[in-house]
């Protein structure tokens, strides 16, 4: 797991770290290997936008299952702000899973926002969390939560962990920056382009780094770990991505 930083132009100054795609593998390794980099980076805030824990509606964050996710973010929680959403391997989040996650000190983030001195931070949670729409492809969110997170005031900064509802809900609707997962950079990358990722097909056009549109920007991390294990991946190292936010920045 490596560390890559990004600029991104902005009118405030922030350090964010994206946090995605942890898949809470049953191994310590990575998340001490996470935590180290991201007490190194020191970030503002740090993001989680999808797929940490596995099934939250049937498991426990202290199942065997889940443990080494739920280890991850409450010692994050102590090195900066944290935020969290529903990725589609979480699939309804519980009350007693979102009291722990809340307990911990992290703000749970379901078609909610929060404000954090000029940035106001939502989260879009899976539509695989609609019980009614497990399907592929990727089942669409809550539709209705953008048009009322980007009519808050401040810079938005979103967590969504579907990169594939950028160009179709997100892009042009007034919020500034999206920060994703999902697309494990494409589990295999050639030429800088990955080869497939879950809810984008083959060839996707989102699956690592800074795209713009407009006055939009998504982040699309490449993922804390391989959760297609039975697939290597190739020439796409797992990854924590820090977005430095400046005025100066050009991207
Ligand atoms: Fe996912």
């Amino acid at each position: 797991m490596i560390l890559r930083t990004i600029p991104v132009s902005a009118p405030h100054r922030a350090r964010i770290a994206v946090c995605a795609d942890f898949h809470s593998v049953n191994r310590p390794m990575p998340v001490e290997r996470a935590l180290r980099l991201l007490r190194d980076a020191s970030p503002d805030m740090i993001l989680f936008p999808g797929d940490i824990f596995l099934d939250t509606g049937r498991f426990g964050l202290r199942d065997c299952f889940n443990q080494n996710g739920l280890a991850l973010i409450e010692e994050a929680a102590g090195i900066a702000s944290c935020f969290f959403t529903t990725g589609n391997h979480e699939m309804g989040l519980s009350v007693e899973n979102r009291r722990i996650l809340e307990n911990a000190g992290i703000r749970v983030l379901m078609n909610e926002s929060v404000r954090m001195g000029p940035f106001t931070v939502g989260g879009l949670a899976s539509g695989f969390e609609r019980p009614q729409s497990r399907r592929l492809p990727s089942p669409p969110p809550d539709t209705d939560f953008i048009p009322r997170f980007a009519a808050e005031e401040g810079y938005h900064v979103l967590l969504c962990h579907h990169p594939e509802y950028w160009p179709l809900y997100i892009a042009g609707r007034g919020v500034e920056l999206t920060a994703a997962g999902h697309a494990h950079g494409g589990q295999w990358r050639f030429f800088g382009h990955g080869i497939f990722a879950p809810g984008q097909g083959f060839l996707p056009p989102y699956t690592s780094g800074l795209y713009r549109q407009d006055s939009s920007a998504l982040a699309v991390s490449r993922g804390m770990t391989n959760s297609v294990r039975w697939v290597p991946r190739l020439f796409n190292p797992c990854e924590i991505l820090l977005l430095d936010l400046s005025p100066e920045a050009e991207s």
